[in-house]
């Protein structure tokens, strides 16, 4: 099957909104209460907060389109503020990169990392950095198979009252 990779536009902010909520509610759903999943989808994948993110030039959303659908998206941006220390660095956060389960395991999401080294290539990024949690042990071997490193740095990503920690993990470009 093929992917077509595309820019995210305000037109798309209903369907980022749904496939932002279901993707996150299907992979941490049952590491923390209902309730705190709940706040989190109604307050990060609400519709006018993902218009005021698209609005954002800076703020890059990638949506991945396979048969007409969107099937996964990501969201990247240069921005420290998570961890100063990659100023020394130009650096690249990848945000969030996420697939629909039922397109796990086929291909779709190792497309849209080489879109992202790509885009950091072409942007003369020499790092990209992700925060992933701890236990997610899908896609830390992703991470692991598509080059990244553990930087050593940890952070706190509570999901509502759950206390949750990420590890940061990198990847620096070759020169
Ligand atoms: C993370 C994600 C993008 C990876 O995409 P994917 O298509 O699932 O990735 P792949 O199948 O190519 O790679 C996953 C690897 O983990 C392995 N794996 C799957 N379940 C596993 C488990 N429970 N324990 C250990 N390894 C596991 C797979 O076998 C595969 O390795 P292999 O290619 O050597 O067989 C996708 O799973 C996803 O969107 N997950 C939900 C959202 C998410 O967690 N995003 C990242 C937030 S930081």
């Amino acid at each position: 099957m093929l992917l077509t990779i595309t820019r995210a536009t305000l037109a798309d902010a209903e369907a980022l909104a749904g496939l932002g909520a279901t993707t996150f509610s299907d992979t941490f759903s049952g590491t923390c209460t209902d309730e705190d999943m709940q706040e989190f989808l109604d307050e990060n994948f609400n519709l006018q907060q993902v218009k005021n993110e698209l609005a954002n030039e800076q703020d890059l959303y990638y949506l991945a389109i396979s048969d007409g659908k969107p099937i996964g998206y990501l969201r990247m941006m240069e921005d420290y503020g998570n961890l100063p220390l990659m100023k020394q660095w130009k650096a690249l956060e990848l945000k969030r990169l996420y697939v629909d389960k039922a397109f796990h395991g086929m291909g779709f999401a190792q497309d849209l990392m080489k879109f992202v080294e790509q885009f950091a290539r072409q942007n003369q990024f020499e790092v990209i950095w992700l925060g992933v949690w701890e236990h997610n042990v899908r896609a830390k071997k992703f991470y692991e198979k598509t080059g990244f490193t553990d930087s050593g740095f940890t952070h706190n990503f509570p999901i509502g009252s759950t206390p949750q920690t990420d590890n940061w993990l990198w990847k620096f470009m070759e020169k």
